[in-house]
């Protein structure tokens, strides 16, 4: 598909900041107009400030989380939810005890099942997210174009399931990992194809050291070597949100669009460039 065919819509912010504040708005609206909502989030540094102004709105009451449902993302598997190295306890943590999420609320991946149960395991857990796909996937960009843990290779049409982590996301895991316990081989994640279906996705890239992958992610045709790319298929139902870092190497920006975040203190762009 060319990209000039494309509708999906670029947000190009001055800072990280402006890009969580956004990325809250997504989440706030979506709470709003469905109490009881199904999303997912992402782990890793890039949601922390979103993760902070969630918690302050909830705190002020500004939006009443009792009634979604929460998806995890990803997980290492064999690691319970209960380790500091899980990114179950992660999302826990980071935002979900602090926005008044209750535990039947969340649902952690089946990551302790028996090794030949695992499989079978993701694909249950693949069939609990509601029919019509999730109504909110916030996600991150992985250095190596990974979206949850669909590392490179991963189809359009892919599940929830186990894979292989790459050697760079096990360096990019061992910046944070703690204890005497190795850094998985294997992690369960949600599938392209499970992400794909959600009502709204919105991708969430800061930094230039992401620079590359995102002009990669939306430059380059759709390919499983950048699994973040097969996003672009969604259409409308794609935001990505950036920071001008993350998209200085962007040759499609340009000024003049309009869209819901263009207030947010940066040019908005839409995919039709
Ligand atoms: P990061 O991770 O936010 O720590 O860069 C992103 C990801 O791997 O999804």
């Amino acid at each position: 598909m060319a990209i000039e065919r494309e509708n999906w819509t670029l947000a190009v912010l001055h800072d990280p900041s402006a890009v969580s504040e956004a990325a809250s708005d997504f989440v706030s609206t979506t709470v709003l107009s469905k109490p009881d909502a199904a999303i997912t989030f992402p782990t890793g540094s890039t949601p922390l400030g979103m993760f902070d102004v969630l918690a302050a709105r909830a705190g002020r009451g500004e939006i009443d989380f009792s009634g979604v449902e929460i998806f995890c993302l990803d997980e290492y598997v064999g690691v319970t939810a209960e380790d500091p190295n899980s990114l179950s306890r992660w999302l826990w943590n980071g935002l979900l005890s602090r926005i008044g999420i209750r535990p039947h609320q969340f649902h952690p991946l089946p990551v302790t099942a028996d090794g030949d149960e695992l499989e079978a395991a993701a694909a249950g857990y693949d069939q609990m997210i509601p029919r019509g796909g999730l109504d909110l996937a916030v996600l991150g960009l992985g250095p190596n174009g990974h979206i949850g843990y669909n590392e490179p290779g991963s189809s359009a049409e892919s599940r929830t399931r186990v894979i292989a982590l790459t050697p760079e996301s096990r360096t990019q895991a061992s910046a944070y990992w703690e204890g005497a316990i190795p850094i998985p081989e294997l992690a369960m994640t949600m599938g392209v194809g499970t992400l794909l279906e959600a009502k709204q996705i919105v991708l969430l890239v800061t930094g230039f050291a992401k620079a590359e992958i995102l002009r990669r992610t939306v430059e380059e045709p759709m390919s499983a070597d950048v699994p973040a790319s097969w996003l672009r298929l969604a259409g409308p139902r794609l935001t990505i949100v950036a920071d001008e870092a993350a998209a200085s190497r962007l040759s499609i920006v340009h000024s003049g669009f309009q869209g819901r975040v263009a207030d947010r203190g940066g040019d908005t762009h839409d995919g039709r460039s």
